[in-house]
């Protein structure tokens, strides 16, 4: 019996990207492929294609955002869709409105797809929930869980560098109780096939059971990191945390930061990733962060590719990609 899955349609299609998890390997590599056929669109004179000419998407951040929010918005742009970016501070949100309410408001704008980022987990599950058959939402992060599109530009980003996911072992490293990124990044890498995924941290950064998800944890950054090929640095989410947690950043930074040391403990090829936004000298050292082998500023491009491919595949104009 097939399972309901809000992100899909009766014939198994994207309807909505809510969260990595419950997404099968199929659509996830169908994300991944198309996303292939958009990175050239950027090198071209006019960084334009016409599959969403005629739609309208609705960037609503109700969190802050720099990566996310631009890369949506020049991605719906290079796909040619009407884009508006609404101002939550000066919508009518702030005067009482429900949430429900400002998106049906912009339903009857014949708005046809919605970038949503929250601070409450499970936002954009409740909008998909209310919105008719031809709109489509899209999760750009909500509270602690979920942030799909950067799962997806994280593993789209490994596989430029590291072609061969079957052969890897990745490390995630820092605040993962916090974090809606490495939620999705362990769903993604998981269903793609990576067979080592490490966490380490100290134990209050952690989530308990976080070994159900199939990864192998680590309190001890100098044996965690030992042989990966991938060190993906996470942010310290100080606006999560309920109360203290770690004594002081300065400690934090001595523990568990990533510095030049630290990183030749992987294998010398690795490749050392952020979601952003990065705090230097908390998380992880300016040298390494500017270092070759960094790829954060990449993942920021391929960041366009991806948002582009998801809009595309919802849509149901993805096939040929960047003609
Ligand atoms: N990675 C990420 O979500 O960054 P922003 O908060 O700047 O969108």
């Amino acid at each position: 019996m097939r399972m309901n899955n809000p992100q899909l349609d009766a014939d198994g299609r994207l309807k909505h990207l809510l969260s990595i998890e419950g997404l099968p390997k199929k659509i996830l590599n169908q994300i991944l492929d198309t996303a292939e056929s958009f990175v050239g669109v950027a090198e071209r004179e006019v960084k334009k294609v016409p599959l969403l000419r005629g739609k309208t998407v609705c960037n609503l951040f109700f969190e802050n955002s720099t990566r996310t929010r631009t890369t949506f918005e020049i991605a719906a742009k290079r796909l040619s869709a009407d884009v508006i970016s609404l101002n939550v501070n000066a919508s009518s949100q702030s005067k009482g409105e429900t949430i429900l309410d400002t998106i049906n408001n912009l339903i009857a704008m014949h708005a046809d797809m919605f970038v949503v980022r929250h601070a409450q987990s499970g936002a954009a599950h409740f909008i998909a929930q209310h919105v008719p058959a031809h709109i489509h939402v899209i999760n750009a992060g909500d509270g602690r869980h979920s942030h799909p599109t950067q799962g997806l530009l994280d593993v789209f980003t490994i596989r430029k560098y590291k072609p061969d996911l079957h052969n890897l072992r990745v490390a995630i490293v820092g605040d993962i109780l916090h974090s809606r990124v490495a939620r999705s990044e362990i769903h993604a890498l998981t269903t793609l096939g990576v067979p080592e995924i490490r966490v380490i941290a100290p134990k209050t950064l952690l989530p308990t059971q976080v070994e159900k998800l199939g990864v192998h944890v680590y309190h001890d950054i100098n044996v965690g990191l030992k042989d990966v090929d991938v060190v993906m640095m996470l942010r310290l989410q100080n606006e999560r945390m309920n109360g203290a947690m770690l004594p002081s950043v300065q400690e934090y930074f001595k523990t568990y930061g990533l510095t030049q040391e630290r990183l030749a403990l992987a294998k010398p090829d690795a490749i050392v990733m952020h979601p952003g936004p990065m705090n230097r000298g908390v998380e992880i050292d300016s040298s390494v962060a500017d270092g070759r082998q960094s790829v954060i500023l990449p993942q920021v491009t391929y960041g366009i590719a991806i948002r582009m491919a998801v809009m595309a595949i919802l849509a149901g104009g993805q096939a040929g990609g960047a003609q």
